[in-house]
């Protein structure tokens, strides 16, 4: 069989080998303590279940939903960053519904870039990013987030010769997996070097609820207010713990949504209606619950972090995300898919190797606080054990 050139051009999925280490594991009678997925263990809050079982038993909802779903959905998106950002958004043309983050991240490359075209991806990144150019026949240009520059990319040290190629740039804050946060006058820079040099400018932005002081988080869109060139993508996956669900939206520019639109309309009908209504419910009544959430994971990270310098690997405290990024501890510090591998088969705790991110991952490892606090220091001692024979 003859399969096309782009998949051969897809590189190796690090988190594909590590799912068969996981699997090995199991198989070998470790008991698996898994920190390698950043799919929150949490329930989703009873009003949005609660939703979404009244539409199962409404048949109107069982039907096709064409491609950019329901008004009262991009109304309550329209009116949440009304209130988040004080930001006037028309929800006719400048909001889709998604399913996943994921997924629309992954089709926009397919409407902006031609063969050749170089996408500006964050490295490391999260994998649907750099997927989604390869998909659309794109070149990466991998800008290096250094723990030196707070993981932001340094827009200046950008070849020109990669700038002329260049349609897009993608950045994502808090960041996963490094777990930076960017200010607004960073975002500032960013939307101005992406007019100058006629870019799209991608935000993709599941965690912007997910930090652990009281500062807020700014929209790309409060940095470009008149939508010239950006698009942000959210997800219920993280701040409402609806991963499964696979529901999320992309908002901004008009042209760059009716072009993902477009994109859309070919791959698929758009998530199910309850779950739109489920979303709906999210956004209009579930703040207490975010918070509830929070404070569930603030307690996870103090607890793992403090566990983690008791053994004597110190990792740095996030502000944000769901995630610890832990520089690797000698002579592990440039064979991150190794020493998951092996943590794995030794102890049954999967983590997410750096490399898997991007080259500039190397050196670290991502671990996701999924479990409840016995659990992870239950992993500590497990990641002790395996460090210090
Ligand atoms: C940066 C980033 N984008 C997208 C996603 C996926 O979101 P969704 O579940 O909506 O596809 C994740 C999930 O971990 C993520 O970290």
């Amino acid at each position: 069989m003859k399969f096309a050139d782009r998949i051969q051009k897809f590189p190796a999925n690090v988190f594909a080998e590590m799912d068969q280490a996981k699997r090995q594991a199991l198989d070998a009678g470790q008991s698996l303590i898994d920190l390698s997925l950043g799919s929150s263990d949490l329930p989703v809050a009873t009003p949005i279940l609660e939703t979404i079982s009244q539409s199962l038993q409404d048949p109107s909802t069982h039907g096709y939903l064409l491609f950019h779903g329901t008004r009262s959905f991009r109304q309550a998106v329209a009116d949440w960053y009304e209130r988040r950002y004080g930001l006037s958004i028309d929800p006719e043309t400048e909001v889709l519904p998604l399913i996943g983050s994921q997924e629309g991240t992954a089709h926009l490359p397919l409407a902006i870039l031609n063969p050749g075209d170089v996408a500006l991806l964050q490295d490391p990144g999260y994998p649907s990013h750099s997927g989604g150019v390869y998909l659309a026949g794109g070149d990466i240009y991998g800008m290096p987030l250094l723990a030196e520059n707070q993981f932001l990319p340094v827009l200046g040290d950008i070849p020109a010769a990669v700038l002329q190629k260049a349609r897009m740039m993608v950045l994502s804050y808090p960041h996963n997996p490094t777990t930076a946060i960017a200010s607004l006058s960073f975002f500032e820079e960013a939307v101005q070097f992406c007019q100058d040099h006629d870019l799209v400018l991608v935000h993709d932005f599941p965690y912007v609820d997910f930090v652990f002081s009281n500062q807020q988080m700014p929209s790309i869109l409060q940095a470009d207010r008149n939508r010239h060139c950006s698009i942000e993508f959210f997800t219920f996956s993280k701040s409402y713990s609806m991963g499964g669900f696979r529901i999320g939206y992309a908002i901004g520019n008009a042209e760059l949504i009716a072009s993902l639109r477009r994109i859309k309309a070919i791959v698929d009908f758009n998530q199910y209606q309850g779950i739109l209504n489920g979303a709906v419910t999210a956004l209009t009544t579930c703040e207490a619950d975010i918070q509830t959430t929070l404070d569930t994971f603030q307690t996870r990270r103090d607890i793992f972090v403090s566990a983690m310098n008791n053994i004597g690997w110190p990792v740095p405290s996030p502000t944000a995300t769901m995630y610890i990024w832990a520089p690797l501890p000698e002579p592990w510090q440039q064979k991150s898919v190794e020493f998951c591998k092996q943590l794995v088969a030794h102890t049954g705790v999967a983590a997410s190797p750096g490399a898997g991110f991007g080259k500039t991952g190397e050196g670290y490892v991502r671990f996701a606080l999924v479990q409840d606090p016995d659990t992870l220091a239950a992993a500590v001692d497990r990641i002790a054990s395996f460090l210090h024979t």
